[in-house]
């Protein structure tokens, strides 16, 4: 096979398996109600970052339902999200990219 051929398709491979970027899942799921470091309708990504761990970050994403009185809210409004398990671990580590910012 020739060299370029093979380098052609060893990057399509490797950028379909891994296309998506956290920045991506923010910008499709997250973005009409969170900010990065703003307070939109729910609590800015700085803000998240700084009390959360990954854990508990993709336990809320799971089922707000199930977890917003253990993280001190009243209610939630938050939407029961259908991430895939990539998508949640992409997603709650762009959340924590912005610990101490
Ligand atoms: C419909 C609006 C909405 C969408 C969409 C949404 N959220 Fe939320 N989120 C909220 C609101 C409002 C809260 C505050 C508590 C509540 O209502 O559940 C919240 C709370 C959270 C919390 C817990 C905050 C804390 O105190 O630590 C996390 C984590 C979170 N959201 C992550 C995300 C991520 C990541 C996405 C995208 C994948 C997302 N949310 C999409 C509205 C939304």
């Amino acid at each position: 096979m020739n060299k370029k051929l093979f380098a052609a398709l060893f990057f399509t491979s490797f950028l379909s398996a891994d296309a998506t970027t956290g920045k991506e899942v923010f910008e499709t799921y997250c973005w009409g109600c969170h900010h990065q470091t703003s307070e939109a309708f729910g609590p800015p990504f700085t803000q998240i970052a700084n009390k959360r761990t990954f854990e508990e970050i993709q336990a809320y994403i799971i089922d707000p339902e199930s977890m917003y009185k253990s993280f001190g809210y009243k209610r939630t409004v938050m939407t029961k999200l259908k991430l895939t398990d990539k998508e949640r671990e992409k997603i709650a580590n762009y959340v924590l990219s912005y610990k101490g910012k």
